[in-house]
C-alpha cells in the first residue's frame, strides 16, 4: 500500500496501444489516471490536478496553458507523436516541463503512407475497388483512365526525417525530387531546392506536404501555391491539416484548378469537407499515416520509456 502511494501519478488525455512490456511497466511503476474515464473532467483535475507529475498524450488533445494551469507540480509531458503542435512547447520550457515525442520510429510508416495515398489518388484505386465490388468490369470506353506517378516531378514541402524518406521512395520511382524547405538546404545536393512554395509548385507535378506545423508553416499551402500546381498537379498531405488552406483546396478540386489529392489529415479533426468524399481524384484518411502495429507499438513504447526514464532520474530517449 506505501509502495503505492509512492508510484508518480500520470495522466493520459489519450490512449495507448500498449505491448505486454510497456503495460507492465506503465502499470507497475505508475498510478496511471484516464481522463476518459471522468464524468466531468473538469472536477476531475480541479481534484486530482495537484498529484499529476507526468501526461501522456497523443494526436487530439491540447495541452496549453488551460491544462497546465491545473497541474501544478507536472514534471513530464510524453506526447505519443512527433508533432508537437498540440502542445505548448514553451510554456512547457517556462515551467520547467519536460516534453518527448515520438520521433524516427514512425518515419518509415508515415512516408509509406505518402506512397499509398499519391498512388490512391493518382491511380484512383478507391473507385476501382468500388467498381469491382459492384460487379462491374471494364469495357471499351467505360473505365476511366488516370494518372502516371513514374517519372513525375515531386516537390516535398518540409524535408525532414519523413520528407526525406518521401524523396527516398519516390526516387525509386524515377520522380525527379524538388524541396521546400526552411532549415535543411544543404543536406540535400541531389534534389532542387527552391526558397519559396510558389516556385516549387510550379515546378512540381504533384506536391507532397511533411513539414510541421507551425505558425509559419500554417496555410503554406495556399491559393497562389495550388494555382502554380495548376490543373494537373496532385496535392498530398501527411503532415496537419492547417498547413493546407482547406477552403482553398477544396475550391481548386471542386473548380478542377488542382487534379486530386491524397489527405491523411485535416483542419478540424474528425471533420472532412463534404465535397471530398465524393470525388474519384481525392482519397481521404482519418489521420493514421503511422497505424501500423509495429509503429504505434513503438511509439507506445518511447512514451512509456520517457516516463520511465524520466521518475528513474536518467536520460530522456527522446527530449524535445
Ligand atoms: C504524429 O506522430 O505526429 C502523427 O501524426 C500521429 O500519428
Amino acid at each position: 500500500c506505501s509502495a503505492m502511494a509512492t508510484k508518480p501519478v500520470v495522466l493520459h488525455l489519450q490512449s495507448l496501444p500498449l505491448e505486454p512490456r510497456a503495460a507492465e511497466d506503465l502499470h507497475s511503476k505508475f498510478e496511471n489516471l484516464f481522463i476518459w474515464e471522468q464524468a466531468d473532467p473538469a472536477a476531475f483535475l480541479a481534484e486530482k490536478g495537484a498529484s499529476i507529475r507526468g501526461v501522456v498524450t497523443g494526436v487530439r488533445p491540447w495541452v496549453n496553458q488551460e491544462l497546465l494551469d491545473k497541474l501544478p507540480n507536472v514534471e513530464i509531458v510524453s506526447s505519443n507523436t512527433v508533432g508537437l503542435d498540440k502542445v505548448d512547447v514553451s510554456l512547457c520550457k517556462e515551467r520547467g516541463v519536460s516534453v518527448t515525442n515520438t520521433p524516427d520510429v514512425l518515419t518509415d510508416c508515415t512516408a509509406d503512407t505518402a506512397l499509398a495515398l499519391l498512388l490512391a489518388c493518382m491511380r484512383q484505386i478507391p473507385a476501382a475497388h468500388q467498381y469491382v465490388c459492384d460487379g462491374r468490369w471494364p469495357k471499351e470506353g467505360d473505365y476511366p483512365v488516370t494518372n502516371k506517378v513514374s517519372g513525375k516531378r515531386v516537390g516535398v514541402v518540409g524535408l525532414g526525417r519523413i520528407g526525406a524518406a518521401i524523396g527516398k521512395r519516390l526516387e525509386g520511382f524515377g520522380c525527379p525530387i524538388s524541396y521546400y524547405s526552411r532549415s535543411k538546404k544543404p543536406q540535400y545536393p541531389e534534389y532542387n531546392y527552391y526558397n519559396s512554395v510558389v516556385e516549387l509548385a510550379r515546378n512540381s507535378d504533384i506536391l507532397v506536404v511533411a513539414c510541421a506545423l507551425e505558425k509559419a508553416t500554417t496555410k503554406i499551402i495556399n491559393r497562389e501555391v495550388l494555382d502554380a500546381l495548376g490543373p494537373t498537379g496532385f496535392v498530398v498531405n501527411i503532415a496537419r491539416g492547417p498547413v493546407i488552406d482547406e477552403a482553398e483546396l477544396v475550391k481548386a478540386l471542386v473548380e478542377k484548378r488542382v487534379a486530386g489529392a491524397g489527405l491523411d489529415v485535416f483542419v478540424n479533426e474528425p471533420e472532412v469537407p463534404k465535397e471530398l468524399l465524393s470525388m474519384a481524384n481525392v482519397v481521404v484518411q482519418p489521420h493514421v499515416g503511422s497505424a501500423t502495429y509495429e509503429t504505434r507499438n513503438a511509439m507506445a513504447n518511447l512514451v512509456v520509456e520517457n516516463l520511465v526514464a524520466h521518475f528513474s532520474g536518467k536520460p530522456l530517449l527522446t527530449p524535445v
